[in-house]
């Protein structure tokens, strides 16, 4: 099976299971030990800020190897203005099927059609490695900090439309949509619902820490 056989289309409800386990063998140990985002993936498609239209799958030879989705959050601009962004993720694509491009023409599509849904600027979390090649930039590029004024190294941006963001210093709110994989009891009662799997250290969890631990400071 080779990339001339991938398909990138729309999810739809058939694919549900088979994304949630994508979604855990692609995460699995890769940030903590075990993971969450097959639960992420589960509440996400019935969260109101979920966009449907933006939910992708890559598809090769009738198996899904890559997946995709996002969801709307809010920037709140110094004088109080909200603006709706999109929040990239979860992504994930099957191991054996990465550094293939597959994420690639996820995200460029995606990107694509949020362009012409009237979306203009992308903001998520995320280990820039995996995005700067797409063209996102530090948030503090584009003046995008958490409240109180923080500039996580992993918050990261991308304009749709360049200068969307130009002109004002925003402060991002990101919905709750994942706040239900922090609670490790709810995460272990949905992923008794998958065949067993090891939970185990890897250094990758190490490289989480400190990517999700620093800010920008100059
Ligand atoms: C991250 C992930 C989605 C990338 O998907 P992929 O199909 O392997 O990525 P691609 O082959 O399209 O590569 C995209 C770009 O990212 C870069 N890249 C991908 N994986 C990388 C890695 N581990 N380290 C450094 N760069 C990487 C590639 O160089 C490529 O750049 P290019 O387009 O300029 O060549 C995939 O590796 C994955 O599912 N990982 C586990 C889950 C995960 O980490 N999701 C993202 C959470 S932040």
């Amino acid at each position: 099976m080779n990339n001339n056989d991938l398909i990138i289309r729309n999810e739809n409800e058939n694919d549900y299971r088979a994304v949630e386990e994508l979604n855990r063998e692609a995460f699995w140990n890769l940030s903590v030990p075990g993971c969450s985002e097959h639960l992420f993936a589960h509440v996400l498609r019935t969260h109101e800020a979920f966009v449907p239209e933006l939910d992708y799958v890559a598809e090769i030879g009738g198996k899904i190897v890559g997946s995709v989705m996002y969801s709307r959050s809010k920037l709140i601009d110094e004088n109080g203005t909200e603006k709706t962004v999109l929040t990239m993720g979860p992504i994930c694509v099957l191991p054996g099927f990465q550094r293939r491009g597959i994420s690639r023409k996820l995200l460029e599509l995606t990107f694509e059609k949020a362009i012409q849904l009237g979306y203009d600027t992308v903001v998520n979390f995320g280990n820039p490695d995996n995005y700067v090649a797409r063209g996102y930039k530090s948030c503090k590029k584009y003046s995008v900090s958490l409240e109180g004024g923080l500039f996580p190294c992993a918050l990261l941006v991308k304009e749709l439309k360049e200068g969307a963001l130009a002109g004002h210093t925003w402060t991002y709110f990101q919905n709750d949509a994942d706040s239900i994989c922090a609670d490790e009891e709810a995460v272990e009662r949905f992923d008794a619902q998958f065949p067993p799997k090891v939970k185990a250290w890897q250094p990758s969890q190490e490289e989480f820490y400190i990517h999700s631990h620093s800010t920008i400071t100059w």
